[in-house]
């Protein structure tokens, strides 16, 4: 089976638009969506919409989706990302904050677990080291993990004797080895930070055991545009101009 995995799509449309039309493409009808789905950018709404309408969806939320729900507290934002919260929040319906508010922090089926930060630690651990996925491997049980929060594409790999980690490049299809243990992070629809401000996103398949990640071109001057509009902070329209 195929799988559009996406993250970080942080209310970014024109972003998230582009991937979906990618996945289409691709005949993609199954989606994981690794969290936060609104912070930061301009159209929360727009995206929470798009999103509850996929079908055969696994969704769980970011730490953005968690406080914008009031599920968890906002005291580690920094000021920009609260900002940013604060100017949109208002235009999510009570049905939209109910969605984010019922969405399970770890999910775990025969295919794989999905959760925004760790397993460890579902909502805050920016899992980016081999000494972090070690200790992270008791937490999980399937083969497979997909994490997002770092909005940074890479992936970890374990098996008798050794840790693997790597960024992946465009492009780079990793075939699994079917004996060893991974976590994939598809990087950022909506606020990549490894330096390419292109969308990332993955094609997971399962029956052929491969990842691969895609960066995608999306109207970035039209959300930088509708942040200007709605007097959000600069530094957060600027980044995305760098992928930073
Ligand atoms: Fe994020």
């Amino acid at each position: 089976m195929l799988y559009g995995v996406f993250s970080d799509v942080h209310s970014n449309f024109q972003a998230l638009e582009k991937v979906l039309e990618t996945f289409k493409k691709n005949n993609i009808e199954n989606f994981i969506c690794c969290g936060d789905i609104v912070g930061y950018g301009p159209q929360p709404g727009e995206c929470l919409k798009a999103i509850m309408a996929l079908k055969n969806l696994t969704i769980v939320p970011g730490n953005h989706d968690a406080v914008v729900c009031g599920k968890m507290d906002a005291k580690w934002f920094n000021p920009s990302a609260l900002l940013a919260i604060r100017i949109v929040n208002e235009e999510l319906s009570g049905a939209m904050l109910g969605y984010l508010a019922s969405l399970p922090d770890f999910v775990e089926n025969e295919e794989f677990s999905l959760v925004h930060g760790s397993p460890k630690k579902h909502l805050t651990e920016y899992l980016i080291n081999e000494e972090q996925f070690l200790n992270n491997l008791e937490f999980w049980k399937s083969a497979v993990c997909f994490i997002g929060h770092s909005h940074l594409p890479m992936y970890f790999q374990y098996r008798e004797g050794g840790v693997f980690k790597d960024g992946i490049t465009v492009g780079q299809k990793i075939i699994m080895d079917k004996t060893a243990r991974y976590i994939f992070n598809p990087g950022s629809v909506g606020q990549p930070r490894d330096g390419n401000p292109l969308s990332s996103c993955a094609i997971y398949d399962s029956d052929n055991k491969s990842f691969q990640i895609l960066r995608i071109a999306y109207d970035r001057e039209k959300t930088q545009q509708l942040m200007k509009e709605k007097k959000m902070p600069q530094p957060l329209i600027d980044r995305l101009r760098f992928g930073l």
